[in-house]
């Protein structure tokens, strides 16, 4: 069953006639890891604020098991590029918040022995549950963001770059603990996950769609085959992998060249 369907979707801001998406169609099914790449301004975040509930289409629509997406729902969680977590928070604090929206009726400390089960799940100490985003590195705090967006156990993540501020051995590292938790058995929740790194969207995605420009449709779209899925050791040396790559890559290239003149 296709549990996430767009139909000719198209957006303009309020107030404004000019389209930023125009013609997308997409039909996903539970459990996909869906890649979105694109040019920066092509409208990535757009449509995962269209995903979210945040904004609404201009015509066309999003559904999401038969039923049009109207408004933001706990069961879509959002992981931003700068964490989002409120400074003035502890890390254990901003998870709670999360989970006391969710479960509003659950006591605090089942809440709380959910936290930090989720701050173990993503790789960090339990001390962390008491520091402040401040006194934590920026994996640390990416990693208390998706922490804090798996806590709530969402169906569908929405992940808009979230690993594009990160060292690369750090991006490594989350990228390995994001697909780990993807693939967790009783977990396999849908990922929408913008990013403009080719390598990234090739190790993670089961679905890789590329966006163009002003305004934004799909011009590439792929289901990656299992024998296409690359590990991180063969991610440089796998024949059909290379193969995808450079799919990618000229697909992307013509759409920037055509927008050079
Ligand atoms: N709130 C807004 N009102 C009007 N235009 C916006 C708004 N947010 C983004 N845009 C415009 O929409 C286009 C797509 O932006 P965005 O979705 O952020 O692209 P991307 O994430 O691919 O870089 C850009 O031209 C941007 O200027
Ligand atoms: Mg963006």
């Amino acid at each position: 069953m296709n549990d996430i369907v767009v139909e000719d979707l198209s957006f303009a801001y309020e107030g404004t006639d000019r389209l930023i998406l125009n013609g997308i169609n997409m039909k996903i099914n539970r459990g996909d890891f869906v890649c979105l790449l694109g040019q920066s301004g092509c409208g990535k975040s757009t449509f995962l604020r269209l995903l979210a509930g945040l904004e609404k289409a201009t015509t066309g629509s999003i559904k999401m098991d038969g039923q049009e997406i109207t408004g933001a729902d706990l069961d879509r969680s959002v992981v931003f590029q700068d964490y989002g977590l409120f400074p003035w928070m502890t890390a254990g604090d901003n998870i709670l918040l999360a989970l006391r929206q969710r479960y509003p009726k659950r006591k605090k400390s089942e809440l709380q022995k959910i936290a930090l089960d989720v701050l173990q799940d993503v790789g960090l100490k339990p001390d962390v549950y008491k520091k402040y985003p401040k006194e934590l590195s920026g994996g640390m705090q990416q990693r208390c963001a998706i922490a804090r967006s798996f806590s709530i156990d969402p169906s569908v993540m929405l992940m808009d770059e979230p690993f594009g501020a990160l060292d690369a051995v750090t991006r490594a590292k989350l990228q390995d603990m994001l697909l780990n938790l993807w693939s967790h058995e009783d977990q396999h929740k849908t990922v929408f996950f913008v990013t403009h790194d080719v390598e990234e969207a090739l190790l993670l995605a089961t679905r890789i769609f590329v966006f163009g420009q002003s305004p934004s449709k799909i011009i590439f779209e792929h289901s990656v085959k299992p024998e296409e899925r690359p590990t991180r050791a063969n991610l440089y040396t796998s024949e059909p992998v290379a193969k995808l790559r450079e799919a990618l890559i000229a697909n992307i290239n013509q759409d920037v060249m055509s927008h050079i003149e």
